[in-house]
């Protein structure tokens, strides 16, 4: 996959170019980053990429021809046909949900825009963006952290990234539920016990267990996300459809 990268603060994506899986992916080849900046984009002197709003306000805002001229560039480099959507991330746009990374990720490639300042123009979310993504609400002083969050979300879910690649999709919300707990050795730690079950080696009671784990952490921490379990689509057998039926009618009443 080929992401391209739109930003006045390039050097901030070392964070991912540097560490852990999203530098795994890299150097593996399953990833390509590009980073673009607007700036080299300007024609005046002093390169700016920022304006006054019109109408007034404070703060400033991205100028529209070095951010058109800099995403166009990006889209016509992607050395794949297609260089697929362009993503402006700002906390107006869909918030990003494992189902929407998992949309993402099946593209061959993505233009990744990250504002700063109090935005972009109007007019290049018109003639450009695709899609707007928020990764919560709240405000960032800039789109590179979302944009990192996108890059690292895909990342992991790219076949051949994670060591076995069932697990990215075993994970926390794969199947609309959160994660269910962990234990790793010690078998006992401060006098607290693993739970017997996962030392037992039954595979069958273990998949049970965990998913038993994972329906009444959802009911207690998550009502909202268990509402919308496909119940047809999971692993659940007669039981926990039992379980997660009454949660969901519960959650309705
Ligand atoms: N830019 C600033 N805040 C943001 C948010 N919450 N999500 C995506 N982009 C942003």
């Amino acid at each position: 996959m080929e992401i391209n990268v739109i930003s006045i603060f390039p050097t901030m994506f070392d964070a991912v170019l540097e560490f852990g899986i999203t530098r795994q992916a890299i150097e593996k080849g399953l990833l390509k980053l590009v980073l673009w900046n607007p700036r080299d984009y300007t024609e005046d002197r002093h390169r700016t990429v920022d304006d006054r709003p019109y109408g007034g306000g404070p703060g400033m805002l991205m100028k529209p021809e070095p951010l058109a001229r800099c995403i166009d560039d990006a889209r016509l480099s992607n050395s794949g046909s297609n260089p697929g959507p362009v993503v402006y991330l700002s906390p107006q746009g869909d918030l990003l949900n494992q189902q929407l990374v998992e949309e993402l990720a099946d593209y061959a490639g993505l233009t990744l825009l990250a504002g700063r300042y109090e935005g972009i123009d109007e007019r290049v979310i018109e003639s450009r963006v695709d899609r707007e993504v928020s990764i919560g609400d709240y405000v960032l002083a800039g789109g590179e952290i979302p944009a990192m969050t996108v890059i690292d979300s895909i990342a992991r879910l790219l076949p051949g990234v994670l060591g076995n690649d069932l697990s990215a999709r075993q994970d926390s919300f794969s199947n609309g539920l959160l994660d269910c707990p962990h234990y790793t050795r010690p078998e006992c730690f401060e006098g607290l016990k693993a739970p017997q079950v996962l030392l037992s080696g039954d595979h069958e009671k273990i998949r049970q267990w965990r998913l038993n784990q994972s329906i009444a952490k959802t009911g207690e921490r998550r009502p909202d996300l268990l509402e919308r379990v496909n119940l047809e689509e999971g692993e659940f057998d007669t039981e926990q459809i039992k379980l997660l039926k009454e949660f969901q009618i519960g959650a309705t009443r």
